[in-house]
């Protein structure tokens, strides 16, 4: 029997809903304590098209849900100070609880340097070395980065929870692989899983997909898993989006995942699709995390007694 087709795009559908009524509950005002709307700002350095369509896209998520938003767009010649001196300026700014600079940016600038001038409790990346290692460490509270932490949410939102499973992570970057295996050993809900990474230097790549029950592949390179490297009945999501060359389509590619959709869906027992799996999960989760970082700033606010 073919795969079930886990449709990212149908379970983000409802976390935006649920994200919608959360931001209109915050913002309409309750026994003369005023309402507040969350805000997020992103930074977008030069002109690359893919990267100035997903900035424009998680705009337009996040003023879909109610979330106010703001896109600063600086020419690729910027420099690292006048960079730097934008992302202080957020830090500061009371209205925006979350910020977002789009990577990569051009290589004149440090990209380390500029994650790190985030304020961790803005930083709805996750990049930030703080919560790199606060999530490193087991936290549950920790601004996590959003593609890894959309997959742990499409799991459990389709019914498969990681817990006690094995799951393997094909993938060591900082954006998917590693926070993905921190996520999934953590305790407690969306966590307890038993987890391998694997990566490109890995010999026999399939003999140690074949163990998996949750398969996550974040390689970026087509074909990457094929049907012969899942066991049968496995659960695989690929966070893969790769462009590939195809004179029949409009724009003369298309895009396709890291896993041989065809193949392997004759073999899986549930699979993510490119596009509409993993994809509309990290823009929704990102939301989450910005109402996420402005619940806890304007707790900790709260909590804060004028001098
Ligand atoms: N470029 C590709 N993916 C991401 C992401 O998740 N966040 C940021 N800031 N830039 C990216």
């Amino acid at each position: 029997m073919p795969a079930t087709i886990i449709s990212g795009t149908e379970v983000a559908r409802t976390l935006r809903a649920e994200l919608k009524e959360k931001v209109a509950r915050r913002a309409s005002s309750h026994n003369g304590t005023p309402g507040w709307i969350p805000g997020l700002a992103t930074v977008l350095v030069g002109d690359d098209p893919a990267s100035r369509a997903y900035v424009g896209m998680k705009n337009r998520a996040a003023a879909e849900v109610g979330i106010h938003s703001r896109q600063i767009n600086l020419p690729a010649d910027v420099s690292e100070d006048e960079l730097l001196g934008v992302v202080e300026g957020l830090n500061a700014d009371p209205d925006i609880h979350g910020i977002l600079v789009q990577l990569p940016l051009p290589r004149h600038i440090d990209e380390e340097a500029i994650l790190e001038a985030i304020l961790p409790e803005k930083d709805v990346d996750g990049f930030h070395p703080v919560n790199v290692g606060r999530l490193a460490v087991g936290a549950d509270d920790v601004l996590a980065p959003c593609t890894p932490k959309g997959v742990v949410d499409l799991l459990l939102r389709s019914g498969h929870d990681p817990a006690g499973k094995h799951v393997v992570v094909v993938g060591r970057s900082n954006i998917v692989g590693r926070p993905m295996a921190s996520l999934l050993l953590r305790r407690g809900r969306g966590g307890d899983a038993t987890v391998t990474v694997a990566h490109s230097r890995t010999p026999d790549l399939g003999a140690v997909t074949r163990l998996a029950d949750i398969l996550v592949v974040a390689v970026g390179r087509p074909d990457t898993v094929t049907a012969d490297m899942v066991r049968e009945g496995a659960v695989v999501i690929d966070v893969g989006v790769n462009r590939v060359d195809d004179p029949s389509a409009p724009r003369g590619y298309r895009l396709v995942g890291d896993v041989d959709f065809e193949g392997v869906r004759e073999v899986a027992g549930a699979l993510t699709p490119v596009p509409g799996g993993v994809g509309p999960m990290t823009i929704a989760t990102l939301l989450a995390n910005t109402v996420q970082a402005a619940e806890a700033i304007r707790a900790r606010s709260e909590q804060e007694v004028p001098a």
